[in-house]
């Protein structure tokens, strides 16, 4: 178990912390929960703003390859894959890898990148529909923070399940007050967060072996 920052090199995104306070609105929160075209495509108010693939997770997935050992023929499951970008991106870097994803968006799994068509599967990241042990390394970013907490411990539950001691999860968090402050300026869909001691206590509590990060504002 450890904590390593595996997205370092993913661009940092520019933010209207102002813009997103002010649509924070419950009617807002629904929509973007909802994980349909107006999250991922709609305005920025409600999600990202336009989701489209520009190459940005390649390092990432190269870091990724890297930090598992990944080679031809492993399997990696990604956990919250979205239109897959990172699916696609790990089998680009590393030829003969066998990628798969998994959301609960149908809207982003039918509107994913032609390379993963057949590779996602729809599904809730607690209760993941393989085997245990099935996996050589799996990954959730930014996902397992939009369940209640007693749910978050099931998924990742799930994800030491499919790939003991091989799991990467990265979730919201902040080091500071101030950082939560912002934090709660800008969140739509977390459902639990909390500092990375409550975060640890709750990895513990599931069982998990892997290693994880934190996606923190600032
Ligand atoms: C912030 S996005 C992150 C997408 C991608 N991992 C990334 O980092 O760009 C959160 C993703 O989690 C998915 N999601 C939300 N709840 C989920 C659940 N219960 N099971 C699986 N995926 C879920 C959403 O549809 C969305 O694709």
């Amino acid at each position: 178990m450890a904590e390593v920052n595996l997205l370092a090199r993913l661009p940092k995104t520019k933010r209207n912390i102002q813009k997103r306070y002010e649509a924070q609105t419950p009617e807002n929160i629904a929509i973007s929960r909802q994980y349909g075209e107006a999250y991922f495509d709609g305005p920025r108010e409600v999600g990202y703003g336009g989701y489209r693939y520009d190459g940005r997770w390649i390092p990432i997935a190269e870091d990724m390859v890297r930090h598992f050992k990944l080679k031809p023929g492993d399997r990696v499951l990604d956990v919250g894959c979205a239109k897959g970008f990172l699916v696609k991106d790990l089998m680009t870097v590393c030829p003969g890898l066998e990628a798969f994803g998994l959301d609960i968006s149908e809207y982003a799994l039918m509107h994913c990148e032609p390379e993963v068509v057949g590779r996602l599967h729809l599904g809730s990241a607690d209760k993941l529909p393989f085997p245990d042990k099935s996996f050589n390394a799996v990954i959730s970013i930014n996902t397992i923070h939009n369940f209640e907490r007693a749910d978050a411990v099931r998924a990742v539950r799930e994800v030491e399940r499919l790939a003991p001691g091989h799991g990467f999860i990265q979730v919201d968090s902040y080091r500071t007050p101030e950082q939560r402050e912002l934090f709660l300026t800008w969140v739509l869909t977390a459902k639990f967060h909390d500092y990375p001691e409550g975060w640890i206590k709750l990895f513990t509590e599931a069982g998990y072996t892997g290693d994880w990060y934190w996606t923190i504002l600032e």
